[in-house]
């Protein structure tokens, strides 16, 4: 199976780039299944109902989100009604949503897709190891599952390495997000996991995390409540990560980062053509 995950997307541009060139991917790349994190996409913070159906409609097949999941007040009404759209599942009990769904692809194949969020420098929530823990055993990968998807929503390069090692051949993919930066440290576990630290952010890489630059450097330098921090408005630059399942195992066999637009370095999965 071939999975495309997405990494956050930052406003405007990070909604732009998406919607000009997942079409395209989609098809030249013949992917089964595209995972988009969202938790960005509203001008920075949080998604609407209108965004979601955008990025579903320009090729997702599900929506993840992260510690903005919420910053749009409507996402606590429409996440109800939207299967494809998943927050942390390790938000407390009762807490609107869900935090996993499983996605069907055109061929017919299920993909669970398990959004988490870490707890280190970040909102202290439910134990994200024993959630997955939990998830996985519902619903495993051979049993319940063609491919797992796990989106580590997470500040901690430790908490996400840690993650990834205690789902090692439980899950086709860990990867994380929420630090808009892409590491590049991309590979395949022992036990078949494919892992990324982080898969940086579909947005304006000429920004501070995707936001204009100039609110970010004064509140480093004034320490003053300022304005609001709205996303830098230069071209957005895709970013994200590439796995090919062994469709017995739905384990990985290949792994290949995605960057494609300006600012940083461009790569596309050579074994799928490029
Ligand atoms: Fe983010
Ligand atoms: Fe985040």
């Amino acid at each position: 199976m071939r999975l495309l995950f997405l990494g956050d997307v930052v406003g405007r541009p990070g909604r732009a780039v998406v919607a000009r060139l997942l079409p395209l991917l989609r098809e030249e790349w013949r992917l089964d299944c595209v995972v988009v994190n969202g938790e960005n996409a509203a001008g920075g913070f949080g998604i609407t109902e209108a965004i979601c159906d955008d990025l579903l409609s320009a090729g997702a097949d599900c929506v993840t989100l992260g510690n903005h999941a919420f910053d749009q007040r409507e996402a606590l009404v429409f996440i109800e009604r939207q299967p494809r759209l998943v927050r942390p599942a390790n938000y407390p009990p009762g807490t609107p949503g869900r935090g996993a769904t499983l996605v069907e692809t055109r061929a017919g194949a299920r993909v669970l897709v398990l959004n988490l969020m870490g707890r280190i420098f970040m909102d202290a929530l439910d134990d994200p190891f024993a959630v997955a823990d939990r998830e996985l055993a519902a619903c495993p990968l051979g049993g319940g599952a063609d491919a797992v998807v796990v989106d580590l929503h997470a500040e901690a390069t430790s908490e996400k390495q840690a993650l990834a090692y205690h789902l090692d051949g439980r899950a086709s993919l860990v990867v994380g997000t929420h630090t808009h930066v892409p590491t590049a440290d991309q590979r395949i576990l022992s036990g078949g996991t494919a892992y990324m630290s982080d898969v940086g952010m579909c947005g304006d890489y000429d920004s501070v995390l995707g936001m204009d630059k100039e609110e970010p450097i004064r509140r480093f330098l004034q320490k003053t409540p300022g304005s609001r921090m709205e996303p830098a408005g230069g071209e957005g630059t895709l970013s994200g990560l590439a796995v090919e399942t062994d469709d017995r195992t739905g384990l990985a066999v290949r792994v290949a980062p995605v960057r494609i637009g300006p600012n940083l370095d461009e790569t596309r999965p050579a074994f799928w053509g490029g």
